[in-house]
């Protein structure tokens, strides 16, 4: 596995690939890899000839300095796991390397609708962020396909209007979301849980996974309501937003029969912890 630090030298492998008419596949990562990631990757060197993961802890989407500086950072540890996953090559470049003029926006980018909800409520400019480091690894790296998970559902609705709206050709897939065995979804952040945190994250996932069945026999209000009194109950836990949206438009739903397909996307203070997950109601 080819490990690269510059931009320059991106362009140079990339180029190198196109020459060769090997596809690419991109996965974006902020890195402290885990289970998840791996299986993006895996999952794109199954599709592509090629695989670039790219390893950046991205400032320009950070709205909290905070979150920035606590968020976990292993290096080492992320390339062994990428080289066993099968990875080409990894890209770990400084923030310098990708922000020459210094980490700021660049541009106001056309996300949508999509992007003024939920995350983009509570973490303003966020997606911003996210569409410029996004667009540019795209640009850099050139790929066929791109991978993300559906854990961040709404970044993945933002990416797909980004790519339209920025005219860049790339397929965006969708992988589904991992969970450890107690029905935690994985993220980076789950290593900043303290032990008793720890235990008490799975009940984010057991009050969604309950209130599945609820909704069957329940108004979407009442659902909403039984998932935040239920976290929200537990010490240390405060849900910051609950909503149940059309999967498409991420719009709130009032009736299940609103839409064919619809998502609950949540996000929970763990403590200082902020976790996020989401769960399909329609079609089940
Ligand atoms: O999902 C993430 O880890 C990040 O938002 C991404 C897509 C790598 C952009 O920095």
């Amino acid at each position: 596995m080819q490990i690269i630090r510059s931009v320059d030298e991106l362009i140079d492998y990339v180029a190198d690939q196109k020459n060769r008419h090997i596809s690419i596949g991109l996965v974006p990562t902020m890195g402290a890899l885990h289970e998840g990631h791996l299986s993006l990757v895996e999952r794109a060197v199954s599709e592509n000839g090629c695989v670039i993961v790219s390893v950046f802890v991205n400032p320009t989407q950070f709205n909290n300095p905070e979150d920035l500086r606590t968020y976990p950072r292993t290096e080492e540890a992320d390339v062994k796991l990428l080289a066993k996953a099968g990875a080409s090559a990894v890209f770990i470049p400084a923030v310098e390397e990708v922000y020459p003029d210094g980490a700021k926006s660049d541009k106001v980018y056309d996300l949508g609708s999509v992007a003024e909800v939920m995350e983009g409520k509570f973490r303003p400019g966020h997606f911003q962020g996210v569409a410029q480091i996004v667009s540019r690894l795209f640009i850099l790296s050139r790929p066929d396909r791109a991978y993300f998970g559906e854990k961040d559902f709404q970044q993945i609705a933002v990416i797909k209007r980004m790519t339209e709206t920025e005219g860049l050709n790339v397929s965006i897939v969708e992988c589904p979301i991992c969970r450890a065995d107690d029905g935690l979804a994985l993220s980076s952040r789950n290593t900043l849980l303290s032990p008793d945190q720890r235990l008490r994250a799975p009940l984010i996932y057991k009050a969604l996974r309950e209130s599945v069945e609820y909704s069957k026999s329940h108004s979407v209000r009442a659902t909403h309501d039984m998932v935040v009194e239920q976290i929200d109950a537990v010490p240390e836990m405060k849900v910051e937003y609950f909503e149940i949206v059309d999967a498409r438009t991420l719009l709130p739903v009032e009736e299940w029969e609103e839409s064919p397909r619809i998502q609950g996307c949540i996000t929970v203070f763990n403590g200082k912890v902020r976790l996020i997950d989401n769960i399909c109601y329609r079609p089940v």
